[in-house]
């Protein structure tokens, strides 16, 4: 929201709020679009709106909830998808940290490395949040960061070490996730959310030569999901299957109104909520 150089523009005061929407045609012109189809677009947080029909975005029927859209099988599924497999290139049986575990991005990371016959370790903000990745999520290790220190985590949590880190958050876990990293290992850069509100530059990593990721061969790589929508259709196919097998769980929060935008942002930044956090701008339509 800062007028910082980013890969988005910054947000201008008095516009709608941005973000990725998902709602129902209720009346149309155009013969593209009928009452009732489900779209998406990025017009804007609005409750109703008039639009072109070709600044719509189809959404197909399908036996997922239309939230779903927004979360799994939205931008934050095709992050966690093309992140782990592709940017991080997951091998069948590695070993996987993702941090910030119970969010929209990591619990989806953490879920499909589950399928891909993985073993993975989850950091989250919460006992609750823990629990969730233990006993839902089907996780094999997870830890409370507020409680046990990124590093302490994983010596218990993976004391052989990791192949590849799904970094959320930077800062300590980067840290920790470095000194753990095995010879040829990966970390996939996606966010880092532990210093979006520093006032300062934060250190880096301290110990990229102690732990020495160039005599492990460490791949260290940023990413941003807009440059990987060639990957769309395959991550609907696989992650689609996935949740409608069961093997993957969806999860949300959600804050009803407008009004509760604001809330319901720092509610995200703070870790006040669990899997995506969502807000409801009218009524459920799915
Ligand atoms: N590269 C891309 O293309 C791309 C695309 C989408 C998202 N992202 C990034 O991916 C990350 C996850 O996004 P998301 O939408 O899935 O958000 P999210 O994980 O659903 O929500 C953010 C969570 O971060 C955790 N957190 C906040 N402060 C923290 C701290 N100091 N240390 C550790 N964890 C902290 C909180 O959960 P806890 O209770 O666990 O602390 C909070 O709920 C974000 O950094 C986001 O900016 C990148």
């Amino acid at each position: 929201m800062n007028d910082a150089r980013s890969y988005v523009p910054p947000f201008q005061i008095g516009e709608p709020l941005q973000g990725d929407c998902v709602g129902v045609v209720v009346e149309s012109r155009s013969p593209e679009w009928q009452p009732g189809d489900r779209v998406g677009s990025l017009l804007g947080w609005r409750e109703h709106y008039v639009a072109h029909a070709s600044a719509l975005r189809r959404i197909q029927p399908g036996p997922a909830p239309l939230s779903a859209h927004l979360g799994v099988l939205g931008m934050p599924g095709h992050t966690a998808y093309v992140g782990l497999l592709d940017v991080a290139a997951l091998k069948d049986g590695e070993t996987v940290f993702v941090s910030s575990a119970a969010g929209a991005v990591g619990s989806l990371v953490g879920q499909l490395a589950k399928a891909h016959g993985c073993r993975v370790i989850g950091s989250a903000g919460s006992e609750e949040k823990v629990r969730w990745l233990l006993d839902e999520a089907g996780f094999d290790a997870a830890f409370n960061y507020k409680q046990q220190s990124p590093r302490d985590g994983l010596k218990e949590g993976a004391a052989e070490g990791i192949d590849v880190y799904f970094d959320n958050v930077g800062g300590d876990h980067l840290t920790a996730a470095i000194r753990a990293m095995r010879p040829y290992g990966r970390i996939a850069l996606c966010g880092m959310i532990s210093v979006y509100n520093e006032g300062a530059p934060s250190p880096g990593p301290d110990n990229l030569l102690m732990q020495s990721l160039i005599a492990k061969r460490v791949n260290m790589r940023g990413f941003i999901v807009f440059d990987h929508m060639a990957r769309h259709g395959d991550f609907q196919e696989e992650v689609g299957r996935l949740l409608a097998e069961g093997r993957v769980k969806d999860l949300e929060t959600v804050a009803d109104g407008i009004e509760r935008a604001p809330e319901a942002f720092l509610d995200l930044l703070r870790g006040d909520k669990i899997g995506k956090m969502l807000v409801r701008l009218g009524p459920d339509p799915a």
